[in-house]
């Protein structure tokens, strides 16, 4: 059992009166400790990886409104395919921030865009996957706060199938959540990786111990949204942000081509049918552990005289 503290506070209300608040500390899944006085579901929105200016574009055009309407605390986006569908630039996460988005996270794109490896070290609110070799450019984690309440997010590549230079991402994630505690009163894991088991194991083995793991790089949401019995939620794929009249954001037609010859292609980002998919998680402040997990899906409406850019 861990020791709980007491404290007294007097909060000056005027001349003569005073207001005496007990509070009492808690201590959350992260080992920090929450903030005393929420008595309010905390919600964190997590955006599956935006894909080109078609992904940029519903972010810019729709998450102010969604921050508003589910009462979102913090928002979380996957940008490492946002630049024409491969890596991110500095401007492109200036725009994200703009938009709303709180912390960018990057997954096995984070170095296509040329440039990116010495302008990732300009920007605050923008991490590289945290089992890269420790020599690489960038922040490892970003700690975001809303209310008192701290969440602190990295992301881990998964090994399977994916051929990147970094470390196990379960032995990662300890080290990382080692580091993360005492500094955040929640912990949320992206695993971005391509094999469905991978991510599952990945999911036991931290439940209990961060608020979720949130799966990412395989552009398809999947249908296993749920919070694990000691509290931590967890979903497989929460989507890509983009077009879904394509192959994972690319027109079909090249990628077809490819599979049936071969022979090497562009593959432009498609335009059709775009939505912004991502998890809503609800964090029960008092222990930091997740309450629900839901898919959110949002599809843009089709404009005539406004028609998708892609790039
Ligand atoms: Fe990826
Ligand atoms: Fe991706």
């Amino acid at each position: 059992m861990e020791k709980r503290e007491v404290a007294k506070l007097f909060i000056p209300l005027g001349a003569s009166l005073r207001l005496v608040l007990i509070v009492t500390p808690s201590f959350s899944i992260a080992g920090g400790r929450c903030a005393p006085t929420l008595d309010v579901m905390l919600k964190l929105l997590f955006i599956g990886d935006i894909v080109g200016r078609p992904g940029r574009d519903i972010v810019n055009e729709r998450l102010a409104g969604l921050r508003r309407e589910h009462s979102l605390d913090f928002v979380i986006a996957n940008g490492e395919n946002s630049a024409a569908g491969s890596g991110i630039t500095a401007p492109i996460t200036r725009s994200l921030h703009a938009a709303g988005v709180d912390a960018v996270t990057l997954g096995d794109h984070v170095w296509d865009q040329r440039g990116w490896e010495t302008d990732i070290l300009q920007l605050e609110n923008v991490c590289r996957p945290a089992n890269l070799p420790a020599s690489c450019p960038g922040w490892d984690h970003v700690i975001m706060e809303s209310r008192g309440f701290r969440v602190g997010v990295f992301t881990v590549l998964g090994r399977q199938y994916l051929n990147m230079k970094s470390e196990c991402p379960f032995l990662a994630a300890d080290r990382m959540i080692k580091q993360l505690r005492g500094q955040t009163d929640a912990i949320i894991v992206e695993i971005h990786a391509e094999a469905t088991s991978e991510k599952q194991a990945l999911g036991w083995h931290l439940d209990g111990r961060v608020t979720a793991v949130l799966g990412t790089h395989t552009h398809v949401p999947t249908a296993d949204a749920r919070v694990l019995p000691k509290g931590t939620a967890f979903i497989c794929d929460v989507g890509m942000t983009g077009p879904y009249g394509s192959v994972l954001g690319r027109e079909v037609e090249p990628v077809i081509g490819r599979f049936l010859d071969g022979l090497p292609r562009r593959f432009p980002v498609a335009t059709d049918d775009v939505r912004l998919s991502g998890a809503i998680v609800e964090i029960n402040p008092t222990m930091g552990q997740a309450e629900n997990i839901e898919l959110l899906t949002v599809r843009k409406e089709a404009d005539a005289s406004n028609p998708v850019a892609a790039d």
